[in-house]
């Protein structure tokens, strides 16, 4: 079994994260911290406890983070996810279990994980990255501690390669979903990003899920009805039997994905479904098989934290860029997984809602 911290700032996406992290049987879920990002705070901790109510998991602690990232003003995604980071949802349940407000977060986090043996536990962040850069700022001894930190985030070319969103100068595409370089959980908060991929021991241990990889899993019809009634591989809506009543988590899971593909569809003209960004960073961790690291390839990421932050997103210059090298072997650098078996992820997904029906 897998100890593992989830860091999320939960949207659309962020709820697939919890639903891995919460039913797949190889997977101890220790705590979860929240985060500013898709909405406000209060609102991304609410949208984490009405998950894990509907998951059957209340008893899960859940304890606010940051609210704002270290130095710069805070951004929210409401293009994407709407004004509560979780619009368009209304099968969702009224969260029953309060937030842990009497203990400081980052002291939770690091208690539960320094006591798992060493070099078996994750910390896998779903959100922007502030509560974990500050985490390792306050407890540097965490670092060695772990067996790795799987981060959603970055952008380093090929996710929107087909999207109308105008070409960057001289590099002939667009590389980010937030600016023409800067993916949404990496611009938010750049020195957070920076000082993770600057810190020597967390470098080898470190797992980026950027855009390119995310947007190979995509939310489409056949996915969507595949949740909906239950079946691991994406099913024919025209043919499959549709004369069952969804579960309400099925139900709940659906309308997520449902929403989530209408803003991609209005907003990156993605019609074909929305990419699930999220669980792919849990999914890392605990079932690396699945992924295509290309027999061990390793990069080096650094992070652009010159530029203009700013909500409206334009003049922002590189801001929040992932640059990424590959290195040779022996270089170190940290892992980005280059593909992964799809089929394999959305059987692993519907393994995690049976058994989460079950509850
Ligand atoms: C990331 O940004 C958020 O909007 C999603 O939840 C995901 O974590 C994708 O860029
Ligand atoms: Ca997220």
């Amino acid at each position: 079994v897998i100890p593992l911290w989830l860091d999320c700032d939960t949207g659309h996406d962020d709820a697939y994260a919890l639903l891995l992290c919460t039913h797949d049987p190889r997977v101890q879920l220790l705590g979860v911290t929240t985060v500013h990002g898709n909405a406000p705070l209060d609102q991304t901790t609410f949208n984490t406890r009405a998950i894990l109510e509907a998951l059957g998991k209340r008893d899960v602690k859940v304890y606010p983070g940051a609210a704002k990232p270290i130095v710069r003003e805070v951004v929210h995604a409401t293009d994407i996810h709407g004004e509560s980071g979780l619009d368009g949802v209304t099968l969702l349940p009224q969260p029953i279990e309060p937030a842990v407000m009497d203990v400081d977060f980052l002291e939770a986090m690091y208690k539960a994980l320094i006591a798992t043996p060493p070099n078996t536990a994750w910390l896998v962040s779903t959100g922007t990255l502030t509560n974990i850069g500050l985490v390792f700022q306050k407890y540097p001894d965490l670092a060695e501690h772990l067996k790795g930190v799987s981060i959603m985030g970055g952008a380093v070319g090929g996710g929107f390669t087909n999207a109308p969103m105008g070409k960057v100068k001289g590099e002939g595409e667009r590389f980010g979903n937030w600016t023409a370089y800067a993916e949404f959980n990496i611009y938010c908060d750049p020195e957070a990003a920076h000082s993770i991929f600057t810190n020597p021991i967390l470098i080898p241990k470190t797992t980026l899920i950027p855009l390119d990889l995310s947007h190979q899993v995509l939310g489409t019809k056949e996915v969507r009805h595949s949740l909906l009634f239950g079946s691991s591989r994406p099913l024919d809506p025209s043919t499959a039997n549709t004369d069952q009543t969804p579960s309400p988590l099925r139900a709940l899971f659906t309308q997520i994905m449902s929403f989530f593909a209408g803003t991609y569809a209005e907003v990156f003209a993605l019609t074909e479904g929305p990419p699930l960004h999220d669980p792919l960073a849990v999914a890392a961790a605990t079932h690396p098989d699945i992924f295509d690291d290309r027999g061990g390839e390793r990069f080096r990421v650094e992070i652009v934290t010159e530029g203009v932050h700013s909500v409206n997103q334009s003049n922002v210059g590189e801001l929040g860029r992932t640059k990424v090298t590959k290195l040779l072997a022996g270089e170190g650098g940290c892992r980005i997984p280059r593909g992964l078996d799809i089929a394999k992820f959305w059987e692993m997904n519907e393994i995690c809602l049976k058994r989460a029906d079950e509850v």
